[in-house]
């Protein structure tokens, strides 16, 4: 049984891009001036097209949010094309306004990752929480860089990569050995500290992990089953990734 989750199963990619989209310009248009959570990775970028489109087309004004990332690949500087500040930066931030002050990303190359983390996580209680946090989640189970360990990570941490994430996210990268090791995450407290959490998933390759994490037990080893005791879960996910639930 799903607990407290609304789920919405789509037919494919395409409609979770829309759909995802036009629920989270639902928030926007409540709250412009709101603090909106963000995720990178294959996922959200259909829906980050369409918010564009919608930005584009003046029936969405996200100039007046204050963003937040997940995650960061430590080594990597924000103009790196593989860096998920320039994926923000391309994918949404400058197609749609969002002000330069208000993009907050973790730092790749801070000199101690575990003071970036810090500043990060008091920035995000200084601007009040997440409103609204968009998730996408790995193949393990992992939420932003929070990979399965014996115990949840609590706030935005310096995190080792796992060796599936490696190897599922060398896609992106020219050869596996480009793969940074090391990441900062919002920590699954920081995460569940969000008003809404909306979680998508796409595709076979997500639908083992999207049953245990919906509906499995409670455990670190898998890092989404946490977001079950989240007040407020949304997931949209297609018919692909939800063949067994
Ligand atoms: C990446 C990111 C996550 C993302 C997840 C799934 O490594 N750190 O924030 O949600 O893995 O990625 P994808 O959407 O490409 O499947």
């Amino acid at each position: 049984m799903l607990k407290n989750i609304t789920l919405h199963v789509v037919s494919d990619y395409s409609a979770l891009s829309t759909a995802a989209a036009k629920l989270f310009a639902t928030y926007v248009a409540a709250n412009p001036v709101g603090t909106y959570g963000f995720a990178t990775g294959g996922t959200p970028e259909g829906m980050y097209e369409e918010l564009c489109k919608m930005s584009e087309s003046g029936k969405l004004d996200l100039t007046k949010i204050t963003a937040f990332n997940l995650d960061e690949y430590v080594g990597l500087a924000p103009n790196d094309p593989q860096s998920y500040a320039y994926y923000m930066e391309n994918r949404l931030f400058n197609r749609t306004g969002v002000p330069m002050a208000n993009r907050h990303i973790p730092s790749g190359i801070a000199q101690c990752p575990n003071t970036e983390c810090n500043k990060y996580e008091e920035l995000i209680h200084k601007c009040g929480g997440i409103d609204l946090q968009i998730l996408g989640i790995g193949t393990n189970g992992h939420i932003g860089f929070n990979e399965p360990e014996n115990t949840f990570a609590g706030q935005t941490s310096h995190v080792a990569l796992a060796e599936e994430t490696i190897n599922v996210n060398a896609r992106f990268f020219d050869d596996i050995n480009d793969v940074p090791r090391y990441a900062i995450s919002m920590g699954m407290q920081t995460i569940m500290m969000a008003e809404t959490l909306l979680l998508l998933a796409s595709g076979d390759s997500k639908a083992k992990i999207l049953k245990e994490a919906l509906l499995g037990s409670i455990t670190p080893h898998v890092p989404a089953s946490v977001l079950q005791m989240h007040r407020k879960l949304i997931v949209i996910a297609d018919k692909a990734a939800t063949k067994y639930i």
